[in-house]
């Protein structure tokens, strides 16, 4: 996840350093959705370099960049601009580590003709360099997103007639593009234009005028660039007033276009906006702003609606959720996507683990796996064990890193080891990849933060792209995680003829992963009743075996951390060695008995339980009567492949401590204030 906000005003007079102050302050804005470096880019300074464009990009925070363009003398601050576009962004490294070169806008050459800023992942951005290198194109950065920029030049230059909009080139760049994006493009050729577009990245667009806008629809056209004139002055924005009469752009019309990632970006400069649709290409020039489809498919809506936003700008950032957790929960559909996105191919049960590929042989002839990690973290190790050991026909222990490193582990040169980190800079899991690189095993980074110290210290790694996790508890970190491993473990098991059935199974599963965990969301309200019953208990004891020790483990340490409320992750295999003591009319037990290998002992379990008249809640498959006779409640979920299903089943209970937690009057995962240091403070763990 990065961030994206551009700016445009239109006949009405800014100073450069007014208009700096509007672009930092977006992006402060946008700063939870990116934090590692920031960019913007603006018209050059001075009469002879009105069509240049300058560009200012930082390593570090918003803040560090602002500092910068203060710092900077070559640009005049107070120069006036009646008209203006500028760009800036805040990013989320996927690909490249953070650095002022990765960050974006990027450019199509050193004399910054074309400029892009980018939120989302170019699957074949690979095949894409390569057509372009071979062109005769350089490039500066790590980056997928640099092919955009260079892209759009290369068709500029080879364009067939002399004129060619703006709008037209964008659209035959992301003809070209596979993946997610949300993109702005600003060049000297177009000097005072924007053009933005998205596909399957969020965008909007704010419009300020000194008209009343009104909520009407604006009809989309399509295709032809004749068309596309002739909308700019049919749906204009740029009306006068409630006649809708148009007005030429000889007139003195004033008009302000903000573009952003969300809305928390835009509605302290206007609450009017259009959200953007998949492939819609939006366009502004000489203050008119136009939309138009790359294609007209079943289904397209023709028409957006300039929207009214009635909500406060806390309300915004974290959409209609109470807590950033919260709204971390509810975007796990979406972010296992992207950590699957360009890894498996459905069609053909493949899987490419880009950044372990250069190691695979060397993997494959290890001895064993070594997961390590902390807290949740080790909990993914946990819940991937058994399916790993499956599929790669290796040993896999799974270590904390405190007690790995307590216990001075043997650690070999033919040992794998992988650390599991969500900020990658866990100081015990740091410390234990030192420990084992020192020893001369292979060590490998599961991360979601590119450029950490986990991610830049061991020999390859994943990175699981869930984007920037703000809620202090980890959720949507743990189940991507959990697909990265199983990923890995496909990838190893790619050419075992007797796996083939399994691996497929597993892969299909994926596929209709984000899709039940939406099924799952939906039982919020039941989940909540069920908190509202418990909240005011002592102790959570929750139960499981086989694939779903993980989820009692990690459902446990939720409800713990956030709820400040007793809770223990217990294995049903052990029930009767000790903790079945604890267990009484009294006793909250929540139970895990899902259909899978560990069905009859966990049944057994569960008439241990009621024997000692305990009132199980239980989370189990839908239609399972033989376990809801026994449950004083149950929670129904979807049915996956085994090795999946503690994805759907840590769901409920990533929910139940939220709502606990607030029912107990916890400030869940604090809103981090709007300013850039104090995020920082509330993302560290
Ligand atoms: C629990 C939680 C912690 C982290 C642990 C490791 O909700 O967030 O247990 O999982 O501190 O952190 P990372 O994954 O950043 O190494």
């Amino acid at each position: 996840m990065c961030g994206i906000f551009a700016y445009l005003n239109y006949r009405v007079p800014r100073t450069r350093k007014e208009i700096f102050v509007t672009l930092v302050k977006g992006l402060q804005r946008l700063e939870y959705r990116g934090y590692d470096s920031a960019g913007v880019a603006v018209d050059g300074s001075g009469k002879h370099d009105k069509d240049s464009i300058c560009l200012f990009k930082k390593k570090g925070k918003v803040k560090a960049l602002d500092e910068e363009l203060y710092k900077n003398d070559s640009v005049n601050l107070d120069e006036e601009f009646d008209t203006h576009f500028g760009i800036a962004h805040t990013r989320w490294a996927t690909h490249g580590e953070p650095s002022a070169l990765n960050s974006h806008p990027h450019r199509s050459d050193k004399n910054n003709e074309f400029v892009v800023i980018h939120n989302g992942i170019i699957t074949n951005y690979k095949e894409l360099k390569k057509y372009l290198i071979s062109k005769g194109y350089e490039f500066e950065s790590d980056t997928d997103t640099e092919v955009i920029p260079k892209l759009i030049k290369y068709l500029y230059d080879n364009r067939e007639s002399e004129y060619v909009s703006f709008s037209t080139l964008v659209e035959r760049v992301i003809q070209q593009l596979e993946g997610a994006f949300a993109l702005v493009f600003k060049s000297v050729h177009f000097p005072g234009e924007a053009v933005a577009t998205r596909r399957g990245s969020p965008l909007l667009i704010g419009v300020r005028s000194q008209y009343e806008l009104s909520t009407e629809e604006i009809p989309i056209q399509y295709n032809c660039e004749d068309s596309r004139r002739d909308i700019q002055d049919k749906n204009s924005f740029n009306k006068g007033n409630s006649s809708n009469a148009l007005h030429s752009v000889n007139d003195r019309m004033a008009m302000e276009f903000y573009f952003a990632s969300d809305a928390s970006a835009i509605i302290e400069h206007t609450n009017k906006v259009i959200y953007l649709e998949d492939d819609d290409i939006a366009a502004v020039a000489a203050g008119n702003l136009s939309l138009h489809r790359m294609s007209r498919g079943a289904g397209d809506d023709p028409v957006r609606v300039i929207q009214t936003l009635q909500m406060e700008l806390q309300q915004i950032m974290k959409g209609n959720f109470k807590a950033f957790m919260q709204k971390e929960i509810f975007e796990q559909p979406e972010s296992v996507v992207n950590t699957m996105r360009g890894r498996i191919c459905f069609d053909t049960s493949t899987v490419m683990l880009g950044g372990l590929k250069d190691h695979l042989k060397e993997i494959k002839r290890c001895r064993r796996l070594i997961i390590i990690g902390c807290g949740t973290s080790f909990h993914a190790g946990v819940a991937t064990r058994q399916i790993l050991e499956e599929l790669t026909e290796l040993p896999v222990m799974v270590e904390l890193a405190s007690d790995f490193l307590d216990r001075t582990t043997p650690v070999y040169r033919d040992d794998v080891c992988f650390f599991i980190s969500q900020s990658g800079e866990t100081a015990d899991t740091l410390m234990a990849l030192r420990y084992c690189k020192d020893r001369g095993a292979l060590t490998v980074g599961v991360t979601n933060t590119v450029g950490s110290s986990i991610s830049r210290e061991t020999d390859c790694g994943v990175h699981i792209n869930a984007g920037p996790e703000i809620g202090v508890a980890s959720t949507k970190a743990y189940t991507s995680q959990f697909v990265s491993l199983i990923m890995f473990g496909l990838m190893m098991s790619e050419d075992r003829l007797s796996l083939q059935k399994r691996r497929q199974e597993i892969i299909k599963a994926l596929h209709k992963l984000p899709e039940m965990i939406k099924e799952v969301l939906a039982l919020d309200e039941k989940i909540k009743r069920i908190a509202e019953e418990l909240y005011q208990q002592r102790s959570l004891l929750v139960m499981g075996r086989g694939y779903h020790y993980a989820t009692c483990l990690e459902g446990a340490l939720k409800i713990k951390e956030i709820t400040y409320m007793h809770s223990e992750g217990i294995l049903a295999g052990e029930l009767k060695h000790g903790p079945l003591a604890l267990v009484d009319y009294h006793m909250p037990v929540i139970m895990v008995i899902m259909k899978d290998a560990c069905y009859t002992k966990c049944h057994n379990a569960l008439q241990q339980v009621t024997a000692r008249e305990g009132r199980p809640i239980i989370l189990c498959c839908q239609d399972d009567p033989d376990i809801s006779k026994l449950a004083y409640k149950t929670i129904e979920l979807p049915y996956t492949v085994d090795c999946l299903q503690g994805i759907l089943c840590v769901i409920p209970l990533q929910l139940m401590s939220f709502h606990l937690a607030v029912l107990r009057g916890y400030d869940v995962s604090p809103t981090p204030p709007l300013c850039p240091a104090s995020l920082a403070l509330s993302i560290s763990r």
